[in-house]
């Protein structure tokens, strides 16, 4: 049996976009924060006993495409190890799931650290987030604490997360709609590279906001930060946007979030907004104005949840529950 925690990032610079559906290689590479709120733990017991796979979440188990994604993540694993056990994988997640907080980042993240000890893989960080890429994608960050760039790269080896050097940044999550998203993210991706006109401009200007983000990041350049931040974010949605048939991920609320980011800025706090595949809000700031901004945002949105996170640490096995 083993137990790992995770805790989901969120991108400064987007992933969005695969050129291998398959073995998820992203078309550029991205950049995020983990956090220190939000944990996902996540127990793996081999069951020589089992006809299969069985997965819980939360207390409920798992069917359908929730349940195959596990397995088919499983068979990577036992493929490595040359083994064919089933598991038993019992996962409690704090964040809500499918509502545009990571969910997947830290559920894959802890899935593949207590998944390869489990099965006694031994592998170092960099093959951890490999695996957890072919899980979800983003996962690949939240193998990594802190700031975390994914390479790209142009294979499996090559396509990995690892820690950059950060001045310490915070983020205040606004929390718009808890529900799960209307279009899952891996389904908008693939709809916006298919049908939107804009995606092919998306993925260059990201490849240069990734190489712009680490000049900023290496200078301490915090408006910088914030303004590749915001934009990037909203290039994203904007090539979301041209989606046929449209998807649109941002609620009033959330642009209503933005334009708070902009008068708190106004006002001499420097925070920056930016938004994943949902409503919900996240704000940059130094890690010092944390509480500042939360403070300020709820004076502005006195309806939304507000939490404040900080750095947190990458995937990690943590002694069993039992
Ligand atoms: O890992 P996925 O397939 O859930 O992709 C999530 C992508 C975004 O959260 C929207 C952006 C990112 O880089 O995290």
């Amino acid at each position: 049996m083993s137990t790992a925690v995770a805790h989901p990032n969120i991108a400064l610079i987007k992933y969005w976009g695969k050129r291998d559906d398959d073995a998820i290689l992203p078309l550029t590479g991205s950049l995020s924060l983990t956090l220190d709120v939000f944990p996902t733990t996540t127990t793996v017991t081999l069951d020589a006993a089992a006809d299969g796979d069985a997965a819980v979440f939360d207390g409920i188990a798992a069917t359908g495409a929730a349940a195959a994604r596990i397995t088919a993540f499983l068979e990577i694993v036992r493929a490595a190890a040359g083994v064919r056990t089933p598991a038993r994988v019992v996962t409690r997640n704090s964040v809500p799931t499918g509502a545009g907080l990571a969910s997947s980042a830290s559920g894959f993240a802890a899935l593949a650290v207590a998944a390869a000890d489990a099965y006694g893989l031994g592998l170092d960080e960099r093959a951890l987030s490999r695996l957890a890429r072919r899980g979800s994608g983003s996962a690949c960050r939240s193998i990594i604490g802190g700031a975390a760039i994914w390479h790209a790269g142009h294979d499996d080896a090559t396509s990995f997360a690892e820690a950059v050097p950060s001045p310490a940044l915070g983020m205040v999550i606004a929390v718009v709609d808890a529900g799960a998203k209307a279009v899952s993210s891996r389904e908008a991706m693939q709809r916006t590279m298919r049908t939107s006109p804009y995606a092919d401009a998306w993925v260059r200007a990201t490849a240069q906001d990734l190489d712009a983000m680490m000049d900023a990041l290496a200078r301490d350049d915090m408006t910088a930060i914030g303004e590749l931040t915001e934009s990037n974010a909203l290039r994203m949605h904007a090539a979301i946007m041209g989606s046929r048939p449209p998807i649109r991920y941002l609620a009033p609320q959330s642009i209503a979030l933005f334009d708070a980011a902009a008068q708190l800025r106004a006002e001499g706090l420097e925070a920056y907004a930016t938004a994943d595949a949902g409503p919900n809000v996240v704000l940059v700031c130094r890690d010092a104005d944390v509480d500042d901004v939360r403070d300020r945002l709820a004076e502005r949105a006195p309806t939304v949840r507000l939490v404040a996170a900080h750095a947190g640490p990458g995937a990690h096995l943590v002694p069993d529950a039992s």
